[in-house]
């Protein structure tokens, strides 16, 4: 039985300290930034994800006409959104980024099941499966309404829309992201407009109106996020979400036995693109959600490196 709460990496520990010691030291960050992002593409190439091939392919589609269309001019941007993130000066403001968050996004998936001989495609499917399985478990019942937060590139968006709509019935479903280089692609890879909206806001603060939802989901988001950043962004999902309506969140697990002994090069290169990740690892997401007004929140390890929070207004 695994009784550590957090791996020793992350936080406070003199392990920790030692590698944001690293980090913050600026030849060996650009270095490890370096490292990171062929790691990173290389796994992926070696798995049959075209990296290099998708970028290209979404570069020379109409992508860069949607920029405007989606862009929120009033939109302000928190400074800890403004900093480098996953190896990207520009964080997730630039065309880079959200070129190629695609291919990383199925990536993310192949980290889960390494000792299993699955296809890229089974084991996102599988990632995804296992967080919908927990929502069918313990979100409402009736979801006809929908906010994913965080959306990125629209991937976590059109599953979780599909899952719902096989169930039969209309669903209406909105993506809401800060980036609009990200929202531009979401709008590309939505090639038959299954989502309502692709909404560029700022998740603390989206001006969407009060009890709107039955469901507000955070798909890989608040690992990314300083705790202060999700405690208003619950405050404001709770706003969001009608009563016995649910807000569901599926991050990296701190009591993972796989998050907790990742080899100390895979953390340290993750550390050093992934710059809340400290706050993330101490952050107690559930007691956050019952103090901003949620009903018991309900944590289930949905896979093997991820867990999955369901909490009720
Ligand atoms: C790792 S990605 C999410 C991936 C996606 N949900 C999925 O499961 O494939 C995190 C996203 O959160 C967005 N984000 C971070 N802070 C945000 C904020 N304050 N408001 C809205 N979106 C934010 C980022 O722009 C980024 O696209």
């Amino acid at each position: 039985m695994n009784k550590k709460l957090k791996p020793d990496w992350a936080g406070e520990n003199l392990l920790s300290q030692f590698v944001n010691l690293l980090i913050q030291t600026k030849p060996i960050y650009k270095v490890m930034k370096h490292q990171a992002r062929q790691v990173i593409i290389k796994t992926a190439e070696k798995n049959g994800i075209p990296w290099r091939k998708n970028y290209e392919r979404l570069a020379a589609s109409p992508v860069h006409d949607y920029l405007k269309a989606v862009t929120n001019p009033q939109v302000t941007y928190p400074d800890y959104y403004k900093v480098p993130f996953h190896a990207y000066d520009e964080g997730n403001l630039c065309w880079q980024a959200a070129l190629e968050a695609p291919s990383a996004t199925y990536s993310m998936a192949l980290r889960v099941w390494k000792n299993e001989p699955l296809t890229w495609k089974a084991a996102h499917d599988r990632l995804r499966g296992s967080f919908h399985d927990v929502l069918g478990i313990h979100a409402p019942q009736e979801v006809r309404d929908i906010l994913d937060i965080g959306c990125s590139v629209g991937i976590s968006t059109l599953e979780l829309h599909r899952y719902y709509h096989k169930q039969n019935h209309p669903v209406r479903t909105v993506g809401l992201d800060l980036s609009p280089y990200m929202l531009a692609v979401a709008k590309t890879l939505d090639t038959n407009s299954e989502i309502s909206e692709w909404l560029h806001a700022p998740a603390e603060n989206t001006g969407l109106a009060d009890n709107s939802f039955d469901l507000v989901t955070l798909q890989f988001v608040t690992h990314e996020l300083p705790s202060e950043a999700s405690t208003v962004l619950f405050r404001e999902a709770y706003r969001l979400v009608r009563p016995g309506g649910a807000i569901a969140i599926v991050d990296n697990n701190p009591k993972s036995s796989v998050i907790q002994n990742l080899p100390p090069i895979l953390f340290t290169l993750m550390k050093s693109t992934e710059p809340w990740s400290d706050e993330y690892y101490m952050f107690n997401i559930e007691e956050t959600l019952e103090q901003v007004g949620f009903n018991s929140p309900v944590t289930v390890a949905s896979d093997p490196r991820h867990r999955t929070i369901v909490a009720r207004k």
